[in-house]
């Protein structure tokens, strides 16, 4: 065991767990932060997607040991900052995804939705092709990806970065 010294959704968290563990290990079974799935667990599906120092990051492969000097952003995190902003409402683009009704079961949202902000974070106005390569790393077995895409596509539309 040691003591991690996390940066996680704007707060300092320390916790101890196994040296071997990956981030999403620690985040969501040390921390209780459940929204980045264990999906494949391998590198392959982008379930586990988090947001490190604004770059999306298969937190499945990622031992957390690494991560301690990054910002670490998970979807739990979206809406604190969007209303320590002055945003009201929804994020933005998990209200895109709302709006589209971009979900079945919804397991790929939250890897979906961080992809989405990292890419309007530095792309406000991203063409289609951007939009698809963004999400590549991002697979969903429900829904055909449309109501994903054009969830960015509405997003994009409104998103204030
Ligand atoms: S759980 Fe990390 S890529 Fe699938
Ligand atoms: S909505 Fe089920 S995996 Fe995408």
């Amino acid at each position: 065991m040691r003591v991690f010294r996390l940066q996680v959704n704007g707060d300092t968290v320390e916790v101890a767990a196994p040296e071997h563990w990956t981030l999403l290990e620690v985040l969501r079974y040390k921390i209780g932060l459940t929204g980045s799935k264990q999906g494949c667990d391998k590198g392959d599906c982008g379930a586990c997607t988090v947001l490190l120092d604004g770059v999306p990051t298969l937190a499945c492969l990622s031992l957390a040991a690494t991560v301690e000097t990054s910002a670490i952003t998970t979807i739990e995190g979206l809406l604190p900052a969007h209303r320590a902003n002055g945003g009201e409402g929804a994020d933005p683009v998990q209200d895109a995804f709302d709006r589209c009704g971009a979900l079945q079961c919804g397991f790929c949202q939250p890897g979906m939705i961080l992809s989405a902000k990292a890419l309007l974070a530095k792309n406000p106005n991203p063409t289609s092709q951007e939009i698809k390569q963004s999400l590549s790393g991002n697979l969903c077995r429900c829904t055909g990806y449309t109501q994903i895409y054009e969830a960015v596509v509405l997003a994009a539309k409104g998103e204030q970065v």
